[in-house]
């Protein structure tokens, strides 16, 4: 699998929509007390390994382990009375559906999920554990759709997007605000995408507040939907292979979201899955951080030099992964002495941010 730039320049789209600022705006509000507000750090090892000011929003940091709490939590915020009693539906990789779980649970609103069998244990284990009830059907997000939107028509349960939703959009819009707070001198963002959700929300704040600044998105070369919809200016359905990025495992970005994302971002690229675990095992060895797959895929087209700018903010945006999962990316990826470049054996300390 290779991976590329697929383009650096921005393509307009022509449906106009209307999701703007002012909806992640209204979103930061209604979250305000229900969300943490995650640090990011300067990563020095980062910094120096790519020579130039890298830092990490620790997304991994949030309750359930994701971003994805975000959007979840506004979703179910925004719902009416009666669809609060009738509760809610969604197929999700996992941390959408963790994100529903927790919140569902504070906000009393029952919650049921289709998983793809594929997924990690974890998020099905810690989803069961938060209350919610988990189906696990098909092998591809794709299938766990389907039975979902079926699910929710049979129970008048409302289905809740993990991505293709403004309300999920402007939620996971939230974190931008804050990354612009926290690190004024940025000029380049990168996110991780799948459905596209977070590069919508992300994409609208940046533009609208900063639009000097880049806004990257950064996909598994094994599961490029949004390069394949950047190329073609319109979502079209791309070939997904098995990656270490589950939660970017999407053949077809949503339509919401690319409207809203595609004429806001500066240049796509993709990883492959090798950059992808070295990018996870960087992160463990070097700045302490254990995160999933997704999370590494926004990293790894930092470090094999394929994202421009001088200081850089990278969304880390989950840590949900199998513990054995982790520990065999690392096996696979051993420590390399920065002097020699060689592989050294056994290597394993990690260094923290600060
Ligand atoms: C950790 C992580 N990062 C990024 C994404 C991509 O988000 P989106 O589907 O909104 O593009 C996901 C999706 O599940 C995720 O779990």
């Amino acid at each position: 699998m290779t991976s590329a730039s697929v383009s650096s320049r921005p393509r307009p789209v022509s449906r106009a929509r209307a999701f703007d600022l002012s909806a992640v705006e209204a979103a930061r509000r209604r979250l305000a007390p229900g969300i943490r507000l995650t640090p990011c750090h300067a990563a020095p090892a980062l910094t120096a390994r790519a020579g130039r000011s890298i830092w990490l929003k620790r997304e991994d940091l949030q309750r359930t382990g994701s971003f994805k709490e975000r959007g979840a939590r506004h979703a179910l915020l925004c719902l009416e009375p009666a669809e609060r009693t009738r509760g809610v539906v969604a197929a999700s990789a996992g941390n959408h559906a963790l994100g529903l779980a927790y919140h569902g649970a504070q906000l009393g609103v029952s919650v049921t999920v289709v998983m793809p069998a594929t997924a990690p244990a974890v998020k099905v284990s810690r989803c069961r554990t938060l209350g919610a009830q988990v189906i696990l059907h098909g092998a591809t997000f794709e299938a766990a759709h389907r039975h979902a939107l079926a699910l929710a028509a049979a129970t008048g349960a409302t289905f809740v997007h993990p991505f293709d939703d403004r309300r999920v959009m402007a939620g996971q819009g939230t974190l931008a605000l804050e990354i612009l707070e926290q690190v004024p001198e940025l000029d380049t963002l990168v996110v991780a995408v799948g459905g596209g959700g977070l590069l919508a929300g992300v994409a609208t704040v940046v533009k609208a507040l900063r639009p000097d600044v880049r806004v990257v998105a950064a996909e598994p070369a094994a599961a490029a939907g949004f390069a394949a919809a950047w190329r073609q200016g319109a979502p079209v359905t791309a070939p997904v292979e098995r990656t270490l990025a589950d939660g970017l495992a999407v053949a077809c970005v949503g339509g919401e979201a690319f409207a809203a994302a595609a004429a806001r971002v500066d240049a796509v690229v993709t990883a492959s899955e090798a950059e992808i675990g070295g990018a996870l095992a960087v992160l463990a060895r070097e700045c302490g951080a254990v995160v999933e797959g997704a999370a590494a895929a926004a990293l790894a087209p930092v470090l094999a030099g394929r994202v421009e700018g001088r200081a850089l903010v990278v969304v880390l945006g989950g840590r949900n992964i199998d513990a054995a999962a982790h520990a065999a990316v690392l096996a696979a990826h051993p420590a390399a002495d920065r002097t020699t470049g060689l592989a050294a054996s056994g290597a394993t300390s990690a260094r923290s941010f600060d």
